[in-house]
């Protein structure tokens, strides 16, 4: 982008700030008078091309890569082959074709009903150097297939990162475009919201086929890019008609976190911290109340969130804390009267939710007041609390949620019901670059664009900490 672009973005960006600045000093938030206009949400036939297998005997196929330790010098890279086990050796490098290194990763197999999984391989590869772009091979002879990503840089509180978020993709044409508007984005790494496949939609052996599906047809970003992945209600699959009960079990198999880093016991709740961010991932769909594990998890992983490290404190689930959309309305409500209380003793920044087939920003509010007998029932501003910000847009087969509560109530910013993603791009510590990009008809229209100001450095006290900073970076600077 050049410098004249840059500025008029910039510009777009301000005034975009100033808007949204007026409308939070009004009461009522804004429900989108865009309608999207019917378009079938039906899943891409098994032989469209964005399914493709790749040509060649036993070819790894539904490669996808994730972090693979808390600081980002580290990738689980994962792929399936068709035939046979084949080998699970990784050959890397940072030049192109001259792989110097490899690791070894295992594989497995599991059947889902009737259906047979290929062998499912996950390789991690560690000690990586930040900022770095590593090239990658993986299965054998004439099927081998090549691939790169770049590692992030190192931890640090003005490291600028750009990511993308996506939930609810599945695998429609509406899910393609999100895809390709993602992709286009620049983004470095998604935060995946949950729910993925929507496999069990269907019955049988089709469940296992359109894992298989979803697999190669986000490759075209999973193989280059970490996706961060949280679970949804469509991961669970428990069937017991099919005698499938344990939950979870397709996700588990395919996809992989690396929990063990933050010292969690599932790879269905962990954190990783990413260039200026630290990222938590909680589970909607495992116990969290007093006493469970995931509860006394993240109240031990919030402790180590160092905001002078890592300024951003991003959390991820997969049902909203405020929606006010009738599909899946109140489900957030038990996490809510659970967490929400740290999520404001902590100053989370943002909290990203899927789950409802729309987009909704709330305003900074808080109900942490509300307990069975205080009669406080209303949720109310509170400059402490987080973002909440539901983006269950990506576009699958059950559709859009197009009844939003009416009238909208006050805690609700702005909502309206079609297809996206959004982007988070870090700048430094203070401030983040936000938008809200919908699927219009193909195009790609930026619907939400604004600054976000961190919650710790945003602070009066810490601005005039980080004026001293500054000046004496000035001064050192003048020194030398
Ligand atoms: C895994 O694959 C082997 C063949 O390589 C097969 O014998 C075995 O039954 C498979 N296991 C499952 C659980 O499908
Ligand atoms: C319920 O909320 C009220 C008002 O916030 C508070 O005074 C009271 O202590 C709370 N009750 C309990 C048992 O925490
Ligand atoms: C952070 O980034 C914003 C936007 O690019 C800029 O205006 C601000 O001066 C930066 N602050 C610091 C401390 O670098
Ligand atoms: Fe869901």
């Amino acid at each position: 982008m050049d410098a004249k672009m840059q500025g008029m973005l910039l510009n777009f960006v301000l005034a975009s700030f100033v808007l949204l600045s007026c409308i939070r000093g009004g009461t009522a938030g804004i429900t989108s008078s865009f309608i999207r206009s019917e378009f079938p949400a039906v899943d891409i036939p098994l032989d469209h091309e964005a399914f493709s297998v790749p040509k060649g005997y036993n070819a790894p196929q539904q490669v996808h890569i994730t972090q693979g330790d808390y600081e980002g010098k580290a990738v689980i890279i994962s792929w399936v082959t068709p035939d046979e086990p084949g080998s699970s050796t990784v050959h890397y490098g940072t030049a192109e074709n001259k792989f110097r290194a490899s690791a070894k990763g295992t594989v497995s197999n599991y059947t889902f009903y009737l259906y047979k999984s290929g062998y499912i391989h996950h390789c991690l590869v560690e000690g990586l150097e930040h900022s770095t772009k590593y090239y990658y091979k993986i299965g054998s002879g004439d099927s081998s297939r090549e691939f790169w990503f770049e590692t992030p840089p190192p931890v640090g509180p003005d490291t600028p990162y750009k990511f993308g978020i996506i939930g609810d993709l599945g695998q429609t044409f509406n899910s393609l475009q999100t895809l390709d508007h993602y992709i286009e984005s620049g983004a470095k790494a998604v935060l995946y919201l949950g729910d993925l496949s929507y496999a069990d939609r269907y019955t049988k052996n089709d469940i296992g086929l359109r894992w298989d599906t979803w697999g190669r047809f986000v490759e075209k970003s999973t193989a280059y890019q970490p996706w961060m992945w949280s679970v949804g209600n469509h991961e669970i699959e428990y069937l017991p008609h099919l005698g499938e009960v344990d939950p979870f079990k397709n996700y588990l198999h395919r996809y992989t976190t690396p929990h063990l880093a933050s010292k969690s016991s599932t790879p269905l709740w962990y954190a990783i911290r990413r260039a200026s961010a630290h990222i938590i991932v909680l589970n909607s769909y495992s116990p969290y109340v007093k006493y469970t594990p995931q509860y006394i998890w993240l109240k031990e992983e919030l402790t180590k969130v160092d905001r002078e490290k890592t300024p951003w404190l991003i959390v991820l689930m997969h049902v909203p804390l405020y929606n006010s959309n009738s599909a899946h309305f109140m489900e957030g409500e038990s996490m809510r009267s659970v967490f929400e209380s740290w999520f404001i003793d902590y100053k989370v920044d943002v909290i990203f939710a899927g789950h409802v087939h729309a987009y909704e920003r709330s305003y900074r509010v808080s109900n942490i007041d509300y307990n069975i007998t205080s009669g406080s029932r209303y949720p109310k501003p509170d400059k402490s609390a987080p973002l909440y910000i539901t983006v269950g847009d990506g576009g699958n087969q059950e559709g859009l949620a197009s009844k939003f509560l009416d009238p909208q109530p006050e805690y609700s910013a702005f909502r309206e019901s079609s297809y996206g993603h959004s982007t988070l791009e870090i700048k430094n510590r203070t401030h983040a670059i936000y938008h809200w990009n919908r699927n219009d008809e193909g195009k790609k229209v930026p619907v939400e664009a604004f600054v976000l100001h961190n919650q710790y450095w945003g602070s009066n006290r810490r601005r005039r900490k980080l004026k001293h900073f500054l000046l004496t970076v000035a001064e050192e600077v003048a020194d030398f």
